[in-house]
């Protein structure tokens, strides 16, 4: 996908509609609003000990990071390393994805109560604590974006578009 290069405020004709695309965040500000999306739904998972719920709540958290890892892949970081964020610190964040997109997938195959379960959904938590850190961190990654001649309120637009699309698509296919 075509990431908009420019400073400009939003290209014409790329949103749905105006109102849609003044109300989507800024990129950083999506991103992060999807971290503490997730870390909430950890802390509730860790906190029951009902089956059902944790069900749903593995579900929500391994959907909102299969799209916000896509989204990043596919906009975010690219538009990142054009604006010359250091590659070292992009090439982890991506070994970093593929590690949690690992265990996702073994959690979305598997159900509570089978063997390792938890521990699987307890280190993806951890993962993506530390995932997030180097992200959100003092000099990290959004810090270095935010220096960088990032156009993040069109980024953010983009990003939010096609993640309503990923989730439409996502939810279908449940
Ligand atoms: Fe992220
Ligand atoms: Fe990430």
């Amino acid at each position: 996908m075509a990431v908009s290069q420019t400073k400009s405020s939003p290209r014409k004709g790329a949103s749905k509609s105006a109102a849609a695309a003044r109300a989507a965040p800024d990129a950083i500000k999506l991103l992060k609003d999807d971290h503490r999306q997730v870390e909430e739904w950890f802390e509730e998972f860790e906190s029951t000990n009902s089956a059902s719920k944790k069900q749903k709540l593995a579900a929500n958290i391994c959907m909102a990071l299969t799209v916000h890892t896509h989204i990043e892949e596919e906009i975010f970081y690219p538009a990142c390393r054009e604006a010359g964020v250091e590659d070292d610190m992009m090439d982890e964040a991506d070994i970093e994805h593929d590690s949690a997109k690992k265990l996702i997938e073994e959690i979305e195959a598997s159900a509570p109560g089978d063997n390792h379960y938890d521990a699987r959904v307890k280190v993806l938590s951890e993962m993506i604590k530390h995932h997030v850190k180097e992200e959100e961190q003092r000099d990290g990654m959004f810090a270095k974006a935010k220096q960088a001649d990032l156009d993040l309120k069109g980024l953010g637009i983009e990003m939010m578009q096609r993640k309503q699309d990923l989730m439409k698509q996502l939810k279908q296919r449940q």
